[in-house]
């Protein structure tokens, strides 16, 4: 018999949030094909299985305060669907009556009979629950479900501002595209959109990307196979945006797979030499993939940014382009399994490699060129005192970047203000270095 959406979602939440930690990250486990599911019913194992892990703590707050007893390790199929149970009731719009009668069914499905009771009397109980008066009366990082160490650094670099980024990073990302400039302009490519009745909003904070109303699958996106768009968001876009150089110049993306701004440098540059470096190989295979799709062509180089004796022909570079590994807290609408798969040591670990990449690469640059370093993370630690620091032991370099009103790169938290203003959390920095 073929699995009921919930039970997929299950065992796909079973190897994102393991009872005994770790786990895989979600958009591998849910990138597999899953060709038995309608279309519906994809949408609500998808559903699922983001609501569960962007609300995992608040959803496991609860559940813990009911239970006279733990449940096992042994037991997490049953702990995952009465997490999933509780999502489905108390953040989507279905009925609950027809909530609460799928589970003790589920349970059974599950190979857990002795659940089924449970399940009944807790979700009774759950329905009766007011959400919005629960989430007030408790902690803010158990509210809005984030791990301790990530609220206490939101609170320190963000202060008042961070219980709306909380809130902001709890909500579903729209999907935004970069439109291929080589093939047509914003307002045409809306007007296309449109005609696919495919409505969008021209982002204000890039000049290339819109926003879809309603998310699609990018396969219904007219000109997608032809590289007409890609995803991106809004932000993100900014990195390429910013790279000052001569149409025919020399780049090098240092970090550069899947391939997402290594495209969209081709397609501003169409004439540059672009230098596609990853360390991973695999993913590198994704960089041709995106370039067959847009028809542009980049050297793809495998190798450790922070190493370039490995890789580097000794030709100096006009520009480069760092978006480096980060903690990816800016995109925790899109990535919400990261809350739990991050530990706060990451930060250190992670701030050390990107310094490293930083020293390394920048003796690569010519007088007169620039660096634009970018990262989705919203920690200062990753963004602004990195720039600091690079600044402050690095004699040639200065800060170039645009419209940054004084301070050395500009810092977006996510947000969800209005159509024209919906991106993720980002950073970006210009820097030149001296003739
Ligand atoms: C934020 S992602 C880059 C996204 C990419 N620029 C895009 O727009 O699609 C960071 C990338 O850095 C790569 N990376 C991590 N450590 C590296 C290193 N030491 N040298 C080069 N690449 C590295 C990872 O494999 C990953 O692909």
């Amino acid at each position: 018999m073929s699995k009921s959406p919930r039970q997929l979602a299950v065992q796909a939440l079973a190897e994102v949030l393991p009872a005994e930690g770790g786990g895989r990250s979600l958009r591998e486990v849910l990138a597999r094909p899953r060709g038995e599911l309608s279309a519906g019913d994809r949408g609500l194992f998808v559903d699922l299985c983001y609501g569960v892990c962007r609300h995992r703590r608040l959803l496991d707050h609860w559940l813990s305060a009911q239970l006279q007893k733990p449940l096992r390790a042994s037991a997490q199929p049953v702990r995952l669907a009465l997490w999933c149970a509780l999502y489905e009731l108390w953040f989507s719009a279905r009925p609950a009556h027809a909530v609460v009668n799928a589970y003790p069914d589920l349970m059974r499905q599950l190979k857990a009979p002795w659940a089924a009771g449970l399940a009944n009397a807790l979700l009774r109980k759950a329905t009766r629950e007011d959400i919005n008066a629960l989430q007030a009366s408790l902690p803010t990082a158990v509210a809005q479900s984030l791990p301790d160490w990530l609220w206490q650094q939101l609170q320190r670099d963000w202060g008042e501002q961070a219980p709306a980024l909380a809130a902001a990073s709890l909500l579903p990302a729209p999907l935004t595209l970069r439109v291929n400039r080589q093939q047509h302009s914003r307002e045409q490519a809306l007007l296309t959109l449109a005609a696919a009745g495919l409505p969008a909003s021209a982002s204000s904070v890039a000049p290339f990307a819109v926003t879809l109303h309603n998310a699609v699958p990018v396969h219904d996106i007219p000109g997608f196979t032809e590289g007409a768009f890609s995803v991106q968001d809004a932000v993100a876009q900014n990195p390429v945006e910013w790279l000052d150089m001569a149409p025919q110049g020399r780049v090098l993306d240092a970090c550069a797979a899947p391939g997402g701004k290594t495209g969209q440098l081709l397609e501003r540059f169409p004439d540059a030499e672009v230098v596609a470096l990853d360390v991973d190989p695999q993913r590198l295979a994704r960089v041709q993939e995106n370039l067959d799709r847009i028809g542009l062509k980049a050297q793809l180089q495998s190798g450790d940014a922070a190493d370039p004796s490995q890789w580097w022909d000794g030709q100096l570079f006009d520009a480069v382009l760092l978006d480096a590994p980060c903690t990816a807290t800016g995109i925790l609408r899109r990535q919400p399994d990261v809350k739990w798969h991050r530990r706060a040591s990451d930060v250190p670990e992670l701030v050390g490699l990107q310094a490293r990449m930083l020293d390394a690469i920048w003796p690569l640059i010519r007088p007169g060129g620039c660096l634009v370093y970018a990262t989705c993370s919203v920690l200062d630690a990753e963004n602004a005192d990195q720039m600091a620091a690079f600044l402050a032991r690095t004699p040639d370099a200065r800060a170039d970047s645009p419209g940054s009103g004084g301070s050395i790169g500009q810092q977006w938290a996510p947000t969800t203000q209005d159509e024209d203003r919906n991106h993720d959390g980002f950073y970006c920095a210009r820097l030149r270095k001296q003739l």
